[in-house]
């Protein structure tokens, strides 16, 4: 799963979830584009990286702006030599219940999760064809893109829209050479996390009951984007420690 010589783009990459692909893909040799609204988080992760021995160059990328993707994309040309990963990692997962869910937080968690995946997909696509490269674009879901959870209402549409946009971009792209798949994670260890263990109510439901690592989505990410990666795409994979198979777990 070498990505000796690839360029990888990553958005929301200053923290968190992005910061742990940005590490691992780094780890597997690709150059990285370091992505982030906040320019200082986004410098930061890509200091650490270039700190690691890897290739890595900040970029200020507000995910909501098409013209911004578009810079990003050039910017991953002209500075780091290519294009041939995205990976639309961007996003919020900030909950209410359904029936206090405004429509301007509706439609502020459905523009930054979904319109923000979709912006910066068409663009690394557009990008990638226009280059002739058969890329890897890498969307980033969430268990509750799966099924339904207290407080989702507008959280878990988001993240279902980003598993049906990756099925159709998987089909759209592929005459192009361009794999699209999807990584849905369940609970992840990111710097907001103030507790040892996920709460009970996740945990009742998990073969590997704990919090995942970012690395660890990073690393089903990099096998996306390697070549071991050949004859799948469309396809979500769970980084979840099993919650999103776990029926009856006891008895
Ligand atoms: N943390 C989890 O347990 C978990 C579980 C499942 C899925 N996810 C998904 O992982 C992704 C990252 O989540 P996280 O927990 O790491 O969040 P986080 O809040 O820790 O990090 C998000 C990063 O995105 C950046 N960002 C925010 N708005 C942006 C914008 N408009 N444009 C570009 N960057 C922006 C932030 O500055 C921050 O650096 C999200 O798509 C989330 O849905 C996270």
């Amino acid at each position: 799963m070498q990505l000796k010589g690839k360029v990888a783009l990553v958005t929301g990459a200053g923290a968190g979830v992005g910061r742990g692909i940005a590490q691992a893909l780094a780890e597997a040799g690709a150059a990285v584009l370091v992505t982030d609204v906040d320019r200082a988080a986004a410098e930061r992760v890509a200091a650490e990286l270039r700190d690691r021995g890897a290739r890595a160059v900040a970029f200020r990328f507000d995910v909501r702006d098409p013209q911004e993707a578009e810079a990003a994309c050039a910017a991953a040309v002209n500075e780091l030599g290519g294009l041939d990963i995205a990976v639309a990692n961007a996003g919020s997962t900030a909950r209410m219940p359904f029936l206090e869910t405004s429509l301007t937080f509706f439609e502020e968690i459905i523009k930054l999760n979904l319109t923000g995946t979709f912006i910066t997909c068409q663009a690394a696509a557009r990008n990638m064809i226009a280059r002739g490269v058969p890329g890897r674009i890498i969307t980033i879901s969430s268990n509750s893109g799966r099924f339904g959870g207290r407080g989702r209402a507008a959280y878990s549409a988001s993240k279902a829209g980003i598993i049906a946009l990756t099925q159709t971009m998987a089909i759209e792209l592929a005459p192009f050479g361009i794999l699209v798949n999807c990584v849905a994670p369940g609970p992840i260890r990111t710097e907001k996390v103030t507790s040892e263990r996920p709460s009970e109510a996740f945990t009742c439901r998990m073969a590997l009951p704990r919090f995942g690592e970012p690395i660890e989505v990073g690393r089903a990410v990099v096998f996306l984007a390697s070549d071991a990666c050949s004859f799948t795409t469309g396809h979500t994979l769970g980084v979840d420690g099993g919650l999103t198979v776990t029926g009856i777990m006891e008895g």
